[in-house]
């Protein structure tokens, strides 16, 4: 089932965006060489949780961590463990926070130190093909309208999107539908109307699309061990446009 969220709800679901948002924020004067991740995870469990809010992650399906920690050919769903970041990784963080029972989700890839020039690129195509997507993202349009212009962009720019991990809708669960493809064609599925909220997370390889899912259950990587970039909005869609909610609270 789809929800159409009232005015009230989307605030609620804005709230718990606005946690995650500033938590991004907040880690990237972190990312640096030599950070153990693990250290990232735990001030962001602090931070989510003096907003009054839950890590939304942990514990959902058994995931350990408050982050998804992703770096280089890992696609999504990285454990924190002990890795510790190093110069030239881009590493992607995707933190999720509920608050009064409403959800919000976001992710941006950084770079660690200085990075090569495909990375830059991998980076800086993924987060436009996320901005093309939401521009899709309105009353009238379709699901398919929004994979397209991931997909349509990441293509054209010689990278490759991974199939078998989708955007979804989102509100009182982190999960809902209807699945958000980061590929396909325009005018193709679930048509886009006010009220739906829903996370839009394009995940993109720099060499083929293939993925595999590593020995700890959870991390998703690149078969060519090439690098990956993930970035992710909360969306919520009104009357005539998309309005991203995984904003921070002062910026
Ligand atoms: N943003 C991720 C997603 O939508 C959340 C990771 S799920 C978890 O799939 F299981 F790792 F928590
Ligand atoms: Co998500």
């Amino acid at each position: 089932m789809v929800h159409t969220r009232t005015q009230r709800e989307i605030e609620k679901i804005s709230k718990s965006c606005q946690i995650v948002a500033d938590t991004l924020i907040m880690l990237e004067e972190y990312i640096a060489p030599d950070t153990p991740v693990s250290e990232l995870d735990r001030i962001a469990e602090e931070f989510i949780r003096s907003r009054g809010a839950r890590p939304a992650f942990k514990g959902y399906m058994g995931y350990p961590a408050t982050l998804c920690v992703s770096i280089d050919d890992a696609v999504v769903h990285g454990i924190p463990g002990n890795k510790i970041l190093e110069n030239g990784q881009i590493v992607g963080i995707d933190c999720g926070a509920e608050l009064n029972g409403y959800y919000g989700d976001h992710a941006r890839t950084f770079a660690v130190g200085e990075v090569n020039a495909e990375k830059e690129k991998l980076m800086a195509v993924t987060s436009e093909s996320l901005n093309r997507a939401i521009e899709q993202a309105v009353p009238g349009n379709h699901v398919g309208d929004i994979g397209y212009a991931v997909q349509s962009y990441a293509e054209s720019n010689g990278f490759s999107v991974v199939r078998e991990l989708v955007g979804h809708g989102i509100g009182t669960e982190l999960h809902e539908e209807p699945q958000i493809p980061n590929f396909g064609q325009e005018k193709q599925g679930h048509l886009l109307y006010p009220g739906m909220c829903i996370a839009i997370e394009p995940m993109i390889n720099a060499g083929a699309k293939e993925v595999y899912t590593a020995k700890d259950g959870w991390t998703i990587m690149t078969r060519d061990g090439k690098a990956s970039a993930h970035y992710e909005h909360t969306i919520a869609i009104t009357e005539n446009a998309a309005q991203i909610l995984s904003v921070g609270s002062n910026g």
